[in-house]
């Protein structure tokens, strides 16, 4: 017993601090990797249900024991889909869905509570949230409250209250040594890790410039259905609505944005720029732009360019580039990946031979740390600062001006409806032309 208290102080790099061992939750994960690792599935969607069955192939013995979702229909699809497939773990294991999804009817949960309901089940160690991002500052706060490891996806947030809510939550989990991964798996593939480390160790001089891009198709839209109240058609379509998803400049660019601020190790300090709806302006849109572009300003000066839009037919880059006092990266696209200085030489050429899925990589290093009682993942308060300077970039493109760090984050704009049901109003609604309300570049006001 007293070599396993060691290793895991040893691991958990809590003897520098002095600290004492504290259960990580009511399990105590550290003397086997066979002990079940339980999880609650919150928002079983595409995303939900493909991280539910990425925590069943790790080497974990995890289980799946409660789901919730907003609705019956999306959370019944996701059980028939995760109890349909076998999934093998990086052992070659091959995983059985009838004993590791155990979700009897008494613990799928629907409506807006369901999230409480299936994280308040004492026996759960482990929430994966995947609802849309609108709902992960409450949700987040209610798994730490519960003392849960957490998995959770990006974007964190959709307006500033909801980044100020989810940075107060990450101090708390961090003070109850709570795991937090965040869906930025960038930071889970190998390739960005190798570069980057380079980068940081200066292969390629001081970053002084850069562009990132998600420059690609436009994603599902669904119309409205007769009979749907405003609330229900709002959360079925969720990804044109700015409450739920907070425009694809930060549900779908954060993560090249979130590149940049890891490259150059600190968040903007100002962003102005430019965008608008140009090919997707009917009813079923919302609200959001179909096109951003951006100068994140950063504190020593440095400028980086970013552009996003969701076009069809057009030219398609999803990737960023950074350039160096002695030396540049032109692309992370996998064994694309080299670092290079002025003259031709290859400073660091990445191998991707061998290379895992990130989405895979982020929950077996999740599962294993917990199963060995290991605190070493404190995610939330990079995904909720990349996700503020999406939002922010979201505030300089919808009033044309240039929007500083300080005055974005504690903007008490807050785009929630005050009262969640599905009688209830949205803040957002549309005109008697079905047509909702846009952004108005120089009128509209952000912070
Ligand atoms: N990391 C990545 O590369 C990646 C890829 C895809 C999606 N995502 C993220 O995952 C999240 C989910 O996206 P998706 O594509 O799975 O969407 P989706 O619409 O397929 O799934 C979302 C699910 O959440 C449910 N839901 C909505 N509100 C809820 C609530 N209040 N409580 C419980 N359930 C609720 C919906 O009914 C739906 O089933 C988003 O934040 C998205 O940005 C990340």
């Amino acid at each position: 017993m007293e070599q396993n208290r060691r290793n895991f102080l040893k691991a958990s790099g809590l003897i520098a601090g002095g600290a004492l061992l504290t259960p990580l939750t009511g399990h105590g994960f550290n003397s086997s990797v066979d002990e079940t690792i339980r999880v609650a599935l919150i928002g079983c969607g595409g995303r939900g249900t493909g991280a539910a069955a990425q925590a069943l192939s790790t080497n974990q013995n995890v289980q799946i024991v409660a789901m919730a979702d907003a609705f019956k229909d999306r959370l019944d699809e996701s059980y028939k889909n995760l109890t349909a497939k076998k999934y093998k773990n990086a052992a070659g294991t091959v995983v059985d869905t009838n004993t590791k999804v155990n979700v009897p009817d008494d613990r799928k949960f629907v409506g807006f509570d369901a999230f409480q309901k299936a994280i308040a089940l004492k026996d759960v160690d482990v929430v994966i949230l995947a609802t849309p991002p609108g709902f992960r500052p409450s949700h987040f706060e209610e798994a730490v409250k519960n003392n849960k490891h957490i998995f959770m996806e990006k974007p964190v947030a959709t307006d500033a209250p909801g980044i100020r809510k989810v940075l107060e939550v990450a101090e708390e989990a961090k003070k109850k040594k709570l795991n937090v991964v965040v869906g930025l798996q960038r930071h889970y593939q190998a390739n960005y890790r190798e570069a980057i480390k380079r980068i940081h160790d200066g292969a390629i001089g001081d970053i002084v410039g850069g562009q990132v891009y998600w420059v690609g198709s436009s994603p599902w839209m669904k119309e409205r259905v007769a009979g749907q109240s405003e609330m229900e058609y709002q959360m079925r379509n969720w990804y044109y609505f700015n409450w739920l998803c907070g425009d694809h400049i930060s549900e779908q660019h954060v993560h090249n944005i979130d590149v940049a601020n890891w490259v150059k190790k600190g968040y903007p300090v100002q962003i102005q720029g430019t965008g608008g709806r140009q090919v997707r302006t009917g009813k079923a849109y919302g609200e959001i732009f179909d096109h951003h572009t951006l100068d994140l300003t950063y504190a020593d000066g440095t400028v980086i360019s970013s552009q996003c839009r969701q076009f069809e037919g057009t030219w398609n880059k999803v990737d960023e580039a950074f350039v160096g006092t002695k030396g540049r990266i032109d692309s992370f696209d996998g064994k694309k990946t080299a670092l290079k200085d002025y003259k031709g030489g290859v400073i660091y050429q990445h191998d991707d031979k061998g290379d895992k899925n990130p989405y895979q990589v982020e929950h077996d290093e999740l599962f294993a740390a917990i199963a060995k009682g290991e605190y070493k993942f404190a995610d939330a308060e990079n995904g909720a600062k990349s996700t503020m300077t999406a939002i922010m970039g979201r505030m300089a493109t919808y009033s044309g001006k240039m929007i500083k760090w300080e005055e974005a984050l504690n903007s008490d704009i807050n785009l929630f409806p005050d009262k969640l049901a599905w009688d209830a109003s949205p803040k957002i609604l549309p005109g008697p032309d079905g047509l909702y309300p846009v952004a108005i570049p120089g009128k509209t006001q952000v912070i």
